[in-house]
This record gives structure tokens, C-alpha cells and sequence, in this order.
């Protein structure tokens, strides 16, 4: 009976590893072979890009935090033939609205497309962790949705982030929004590259905006997505007298930048329950003195760890990348940033850009300065754990060529579709997960406990002084 108990974990063991390929003493690189599926858009008559009932009816409804500490939401939504109105009116149970809410309305052209009427309205003054209903459009066309708002800010909070990267609107992409929708995180911190639009040309690259944000309403008109711009929203287009960057991304998506006072909706800052989430621009000035820069500095300075102990960075282009795809691009900010994410302790930083899956260890590269130092990635506990989500499913597929061997600062990379979750437990404890697709719902491909870089260091260093407050104590009483 014993052997035939040991002989099966021997097979078991044997498929376990077999799954994986080891690089030396560095990270792993899985061999899983993902499902295929047409890496190409969803036709435009598919039901999942289906325009609401009703003349004029409110569409492509999505939220987003509208404040710095949760206490405000922005809603925005498309009215395709005329402005109507841009009033919100909303309460906390569903057949009564007490609230009323004004936004404000505007529209652009690109090349010949005509833009919908585009409504942003902030709903502010809200209360903590409290579900609300609101309703948008004119009499039978109107519509109406919910949110949940936050808890108040709290150093042991518990929420839980969906992370999603390099959407796009193919099957891919719905298979990951899914699975998203299914792992009961409360709201997205989206790494960029939204709707891959300007894969499109002329007309189509506004259509293709409209069909994404019909899309993702599934989710993003119930609870917030915090938006970050990757490549795909530049849409710098000369050959159709298109130069203006990020024109539909910013009349489509607007950011609470303000209230951390930015200078622009590309970078923010927001803090949400028991984190301080902030969010960069990979295609926007960062070097020194620029107005980026200058507003992370500030923003870096005023985060606060015994109010919201977890410290996070969204980005576009990932710093820590073994992919052939984008190999170095995020050279150029780690070469300005990095000191800072180590320096102030930064907990975990997620991007997108390559379509795979990708996790560092705990790794810096900031001994070197071009006159000496030795320049390679070396462990450093102070470091952020590097997250590469980028693989939402786009219609560019997969990035399956890793570079061979895997350098020492990769742990984890796999060229899957698929998103995260990062379920924040207390002030020292949170529950990280990669979900690939092809398991279904809630099976954790690669999954570890973050410790808080400020607490779980602190906590120990307490612990110690109690000690040796009680052993002092213990010392004064047997005197
Ligand atoms: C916006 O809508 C108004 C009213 O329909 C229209 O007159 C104007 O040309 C539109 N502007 C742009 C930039 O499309
Ligand atoms: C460059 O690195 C060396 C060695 O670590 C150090 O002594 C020097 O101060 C650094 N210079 C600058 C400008 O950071
Ligand atoms: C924080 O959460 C972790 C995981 O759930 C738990 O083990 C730990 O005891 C918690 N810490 C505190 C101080 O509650
Ligand atoms: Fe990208």
C-alpha cells in the first residue's frame, strides 16, 4: 500500500515538473501550450458590441475613481444622435434617486468620423462602502447601473484589484474579460492599451473605439477601471491629417488627475481603500525637470504608509522584460525611476505593452552610474516585484519568444492570455494571482503572498522593540 501510495507521487511529481523548464538557478519559463484562437477582432454584428434599445440610448457606459480617496466616481457614456442630456441621477436604493448629478458633454472628428455625443459626469461627496444606483438618458431610453464604492481609507482595508492589460476586442479578449468577471475583484487597474483601434484606418479607427467601449460596459459601467495609456492610444496618423496624440483616449477616458494634482490626465495618483495606486505614462516626458517627473517626486513624498500601506505603480512599458517583444524599451524610465520605486519602497509594479505573462524577483539596477558601478540587476529586498500583464488578447496575439537563457531577474514567464488579481488582506499581507484563460475560472497559474515592503519590515522591527521593552521591563522588575 506505502509503495503504491509513493510510487504515485512520484508520478504526480514527475508531471508536475514536467511542465516546466528550468534555466539554471533563474526563473521558470513554462511550456504550457495555450488553446488556440483566432487572434483577430470580433465581427462588429456580434451580439457582445450590441447598441441598447431605444432612440438615442445612452451607450458605452464606463466608470472610473473620480477623486483622490474613493469618495467620488466619474461616469461617462456615448449618446449617438443628439447631445440630450448629461444628468445623472442616482441613490442608494434602486426605485429612488435622491441625487442629481450635471456633466458635461463634448465630441470630436476624426479624419471624417464624427464622434458620438461623449458625456462625463462626477458624482462626488459619496459614502464609504455603500452600493449605489444611478440612471442615465432620456425617458424610455434610459439605463440604469450600479456601483460599489470603497471602503474609507484605512491602513488594513481589505480590497481586491483585477489587473488587465493590452485588451483589445478579439475572442481572446472576451474570454479574458470572462474570466475577469468572474474572480469578484472590485475594480480594474488597467496597464494600457485599450481598444486597438488604430489598427484600423480612416473611419474605422473611431468605430472600432465605439464597438470596444460597448464592450467592456459588462464591467466597467459596475465598477471602476483606472486607466493608463499605452502605444496604441497615441494614434499619430499623418496620413490622415491625424497628429494630435491620445485625441480619442482622452475625450473617451478621463482620469481624476487633478486631484492629485497633475497637470494632466496621462499621470495620477489615487488612493483607494488600503492602497496608494499611482499611475505613469510611458509616452509622455518623464526625464528630469519635466512636468512628470517633478509630480512623481511630490507624489512619491506624499504617500503616507500608516494610511494606505500598500504602494503601487502602473505603467505601459515594463522595466523588467526577458521578451524578445520590447526587448529594453523600458530602459530609458528605469534609467530615471528606479532609484525611487527602491528608495520609497514600492510594493509591486504592474505593466503591460508585451503580450505574455511575465514576474521578477525582488531584483534593483542602480549601482551603476555611467562614470562606474557595476551594471547588472542584483537582489535587493527593498525592490518592487515587477508584473508584465500585457496579454488581455489583443488581435496582435501572443509574444511567444522569451530570450534564451532566462536572465537571473525573471522568476516566472509564460506566453499565455489571461489577467491578475492582487486581494489585499490587511497592512502587511496581500494574495497575489496570475489567471491564465485555458484553466477557467480561478486557477492560479502563478500565485505568491506580497508582503508589505513598509509594514511587514516594520511590524518585525516592532516586535523586536517590544522585546526588548519587556525584557528591560523583566530586567527592572526581578531588580
Ligand atoms: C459637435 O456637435 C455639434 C452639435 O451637433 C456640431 O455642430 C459640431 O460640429 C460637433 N463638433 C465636432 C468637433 O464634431
Ligand atoms: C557613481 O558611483 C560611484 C561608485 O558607486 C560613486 O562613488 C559616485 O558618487 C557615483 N556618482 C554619481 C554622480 O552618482
Ligand atoms: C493579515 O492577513 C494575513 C493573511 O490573511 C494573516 O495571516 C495575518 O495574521 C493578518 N495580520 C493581522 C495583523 O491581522
Ligand atoms: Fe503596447
Amino acid at each position: 500500500m506505502g509503495s503504491v501510495l509513493m510510487l504515485l507521487q512520484l508520478v504526480l511529481t514527475f508531471f508536475l515538473f514536467w511542465g516546466l523548464v528550468k534555466n539554471g538557478d533563474a526563473g521558470i519559463t513554462s511550456s504550457f501550450i495555450r488553446t488556440e484562437w483566432p487572434s483577430v477582432d470580433i465581427p462588429l454584428d456580434n451580439e457582445v458590441f450590441a447598441v441598447p434599445d431605444g432612440h438615442n440610448a445612452p451607450q458605452q457606459v464606463h466608470i472610473t475613481q473620480g477623486d483622490y480617496n474613493g469618495e467620488a466616481v466619474i461616469i461617462s457614456w456615448v449618446t449617438p444622435d443628439n447631445p440630450g442630456s448629461s444628468k445623472v441621477q442616482y441613490g442608494v436604493s434602486k426605485a429612488k434617486y435622491d441625487f442629481t448629478a450635471e456633466g458635461t458633454v463634448t465630441n470630436y472628428t476624426f479624419y471624417k468620423y464624427k464622434s458620438g455625443y461623449i458625456h462625463h459626469c462626477l458624482l462626488d461627496g459619496l459614502e464609504y462602502d455603500t452600493k449605489y444606483y444611478y440612471k442615465i438618458g432620456d425617458g424610455d431610453s434610459s439605463r440604469e447601473f450600479w456601483f460599489q464604492t470603497p471602503p474609507m481609507i484605512n491602513p488594513d482595508a481589505a480590497y481586491k484589484f483585477g489587473i488587465i492589460g493590452d485588451l483589445g476586442q478579439t475572442y481572446n479578449s472576451l474570454s479574458t474579460l470572462e474570466h475577469y468577471m468572474q474572480s469578484e475583484a472590485e475594480a480594474v487597474l488597467f496597464v494600457g492599451d485599450l481598444s486597438y483601434a488604430d489598427r484600423y484606418k480612416y473611419n474605422d479607427v473611431g468605430v472600432r473605439w465605439d464597438s470596444w467601449a460597448r464592450f467592456v460596459e459588462r464591467s466597467a459601467a459596475y465598477q471602476p477601471w483606472m486607466w493608463s495609456a499605452g502605444n496604441h492610444e497615441i494614434e499619430y496618423m499623418p496620413y490622415m491629417g491625424e497628429v494630435l496624440p491620445f485625441k480619442s483616449y482622452l475625450h473617451r477616458y478621463p482620469t481624476p488627475h487633478s486631484a492629485s494634482k497633475s497637470s494632466s490626465p496621462l499621470w495620477y495618483a489615487i488612493r483607494r481603500a488600503s492602497a496608494h495606486i499611482i499611475v505613469l505614462s510611458s509616452y509622455s516626458p518623464f526625464v528630469k525637470y519635466t512636468p512628470q517627473y517633478i509630480w512623481l517626486y511630490n507624489e512619491l513624498e506624499k504617500v503616507n504608509r500608516e494610511e494606505t500601506p500598500w504602494l503601487i505603480v502602473l505603467m505601459h512599458v515594463p522595466i523588467y522584460n526577458s521578451n524578445e517583444a520590447h526587448f529594453k524599451e523600458g530602459e530609458s524610465m528605469r534609467s530615471v525611476f528606479e532609484e525611487w520605486f527602491v528608495r520609497y519602497k514600492v510594493d509591486i509594479i504592474f505593466a503591460g505593452h508585451v503580450h505574455a505573462y511575465e514576474r521578477s524577483y525582488r531584483i534593483s539596477n542602480i549601482h551603476y552610474n555611467v562614470s562606474t558601478g557595476n551594471c547588472y540587476p542584483v537582489a535587493d529586498k527593498f525592490a518592487p516585484v515587477y508584473i508584465t500583464v500585457g496579454d488581455g488578447g489583443n488581435q496582435e496575439g501572443l509574444a511567444a519568444k522569451f530570450r534564451d537563457p532566462q536572465p537571473d531577474y525573471s522568476a516566472f514567464r509564460e506566453a499565455s492570455y489571461g489577467h491578475s488579481t492582487l486581494e489585499i488582506k490587511n497592512r502587511t499581507h496581500a494574495f497575489y494571482q496570475w489567471n491564465r484563460n485555458d484553466d477557467g475560472k480561478q486557477v492560479a497559474t502563478d500565485a505568491f503572498v506580497l508582503h508589505n515592503q513598509y509594514w511587514a519590515n516594520n511590524l518585525r522591527r516592532r516586535k523586536l522593540k517590544k522585546h526588548h521593552l519587556r525584557s528591560v521591563a523583566g530586567w527592572i522588575a526581578t531588580q
